[in-house]
């Protein structure tokens, strides 16, 4: 079975072709990605972000079905995400495939962005040791989320505030580097030290699995302005280096001390890191050796890297088991929700 995937819920146009075998095990073969250039308005304004979708979306189209070797006529189902995500954004990816089913007689399946992040982890893992504990951490959204049965997910914690990855891309924007402030933050941080700037590390001790990293954000805003009247001058590159890798410190540690207690509670067999921040090199590295250390019988699972951010083969991932089960939905009633929740 040949799915389509559609993803268009924040900046990235994500069109996949997904194979789906009988016995559950899938290949990528074709995963176009469209990314968006924000320097004009330094971050992603949603009906800017629509419009370029909008354009780039039956390129893509075009693009995934080359990629794959296969023409529209092969594709069985078209899966799209429906939600969470910017609400005029999702509504090009959810009308263009609409607009598939309803002219190809193709079936139908709306996916949950989060749940595809975290297919897009574990889907070449058929036989997952459960219970799994996943970290999920993207640009708009930082949870941890236990699953006890493949492709069933129960929230046990969430951020209060900002998601981690906004927290990287605004501390970016504060030393003037461009978005997504992830990646810019990442390749400072592999120069500065980390120990340079005590920066505080919030929630750590509240005693449940939410996180909140507004207040973190603003001690990095006012340590800037701190520094820069007290010297009289802008910030040195050496001072950049060292306020992203101790505010990327600072994330990572209240990340994984969250995760681990929670992955040691409910008495994790694999740990799962998914979303867009799982792009982070030295996240993932740390990850893998807490988990180690403290429960060495787990196995840890992340991303392969063209499944970090947003791309459409997650969400093609994401509805295999449904299609393969014939668990389809109707394209009339398909909406785009931009409060999903998991
Ligand atoms: O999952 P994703 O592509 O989109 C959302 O669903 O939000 O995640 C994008 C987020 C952005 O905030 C971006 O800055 C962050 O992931 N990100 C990173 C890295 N690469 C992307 N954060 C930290 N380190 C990275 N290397
Ligand atoms: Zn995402």
């Amino acid at each position: 079975m040949n799915i389509l995937g559609i993803e268009t819920s924040c900046d990235d146009t994500g069109v996949a072709v997904v194979e789906a075998r009988a016995d559950g095990r899938c290949k990528i073969l074709a995963n176009v990605v469209v990314k968006q250039n924000h320097v004009a308005t330094g971050g992603v304004v949603p009906e800017t972000a629509a419009r370029h979708h909008a354009v780039a979306i039956t390129p893509a189209l075009s693009a995934a079905c080359r990629q794959a070797r296969l023409t529209i006529c092969d594709i069985d189902c078209v899966a799209v995400t429906r939600g969470p995500g910017l609400i005029p954004c999702l509504l090009v990816g959810v009308e263009a495939a609409k607009t598939l089913a309803l002219t190809r007689h193709l079936p139908i399946i709306g996916v949950n962005h989060l749940a595809a992040h975290i297919a897009a982890t574990y889907w070449n893992h058929p036989r997952l040791d459960l219970p799994a504990l996943v970290l999920l951490v993207s640009g708009g959204h930082t949870m941890l989320v236990v699953m006890n049965k493949r492709n069933e997910q129960r929230v046990i914690g969430s951020t209060c505030d900002d998601a981690a990855g906004e927290a990287f891309d605004k501390v970016a924007k504060m030393l003037g580097l461009p978005y997504p402030g992830g990646p810019q933050i990442a390749r400072l941080a592999r120069r500065g030290n980390p120990r340079a700037i005590p920066f505080p590390r919030p929630m750590i001790h509240s005693g449940d699995f939410n996180f909140s990293f507004a207040g973190l954000k603003t001690a990095v805003l006012y340590y800037i302005r701190r520094r820069e009247q007290q010297q009289k001058k802008l910030l040195t590159a050496t001072q950049k280096t060292d306020i992203a890798a101790s505010f990327q410190e600072s994330v990572i540690e209240v990340l994984l001390t969250k995760t681990l207690a929670a992955a040691t509670q409910h008495g994790a067999r694999t740990v799962i890191l998914a979303g867009g921040v799982s792009a982070n090199q030295h996240l993932r590295a740390q990850l893998r050796k807490v988990v180690t250390a403290s429960i060495p019988d787990a196995i840890v699972l992340t991303p392969a890297p063209k499944l970090f951010t947003d791309n459409g083969a997650m969400v093609a991932l994401a509805a295999a088991p449904h299609a393969l089960k014939k668990d389809f939905d109707s394209w009339r009633q398909i909406k785009a929700n931009p409060n999903l929740s998991l």
